[in-house]
């Protein structure tokens, strides 16, 4: 691992910033290629998560999983974290002091990875990142902020019960792998919405 995220790894690991560290069992920081041109960033850990302090390994892991592979990519290629590192009790949504003092953390992974493009995993990350909200309502687009290009989509837990959305995962995750395809290519690809004043 690069040794610049091997630190920040440690500094996660040991982070006492927010209240989360005081009923999470693990912190979970990101995991996977720091060559990837794209990194994943869902809303925080869950139970499983926390118990072994990785990122997407229980039901909703294994549905990204699904997808990726579907689309010819192994979870080994890519980058994968959360908005907030540790998990917040029952599952609840973090909140906007918690999404903020953990920031710096995702902001480091972000500077050190250089992805193409950021994969914002349902309205937590589109919130956090973007200000946004309604996330079905812009799934399957591609953002530009701050010479910085995002793409969005649902969350993978948002699938396990609605077989409609695994489809709409499934087709965005291909959609994301194709403009990333066209980007190393240098070819002109179509930025839905920009934020570049
Ligand atoms: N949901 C998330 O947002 N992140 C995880 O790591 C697991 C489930
Ligand atoms: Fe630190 Fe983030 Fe965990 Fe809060 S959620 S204790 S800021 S790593």
């Amino acid at each position: 691992m690069d040794q610049k995220l091997e630190i920040i790894k440690q500094n996660v690991v040991e982070c006492t910033k927010c209240d989360l560290c005081k009923t999470r069992t693990n912190s979970v920081p990101g995991k996977g290629n720091f060559h990837s041109d794209v990194i994943f960033v869902g809303e925080a850990p869950g139970k499983n998560e926390d118990e072994k302090g990785e990122p997407f390994i229980g039901i909703a892991g294994k549905k990204l999983s699904i997808v990726l592979e579907e689309a010819g990519i192994s979870r080994e290629e890519v980058y994968i974290t959360n908005i907030v590192k540790c998990r917040p009790p029952k599952n609840r949504v973090p909140t906007a002091t918690e999404r903020e003092t953990c920031q710096d953390y995702l902001k480091q992974e972000i500077s050190i990875i250089k992805p193409k493009i950021i994969c914002i995993l349902g309205n937590t990350a589109f919130n956090s990142l973007l200000g946004g909200s309604e996330i079905i309502k812009f799934r399957g687009k591609l953002v530009r902020k701050d010479n910085q290009l995002y793409f969005l989509t649902v969350h993978p837990a948002a699938t396990i019960y609605n077989q409609e959305l695994i489809k709409v995962l499934r087709d965005d995750i291909v959609k994301l792998f194709e403009l990333i395809t066209e980007l190393k290519n240098n070819k002109d690809i179509q930025i839905d919405i920009d934020y570049t004043s």
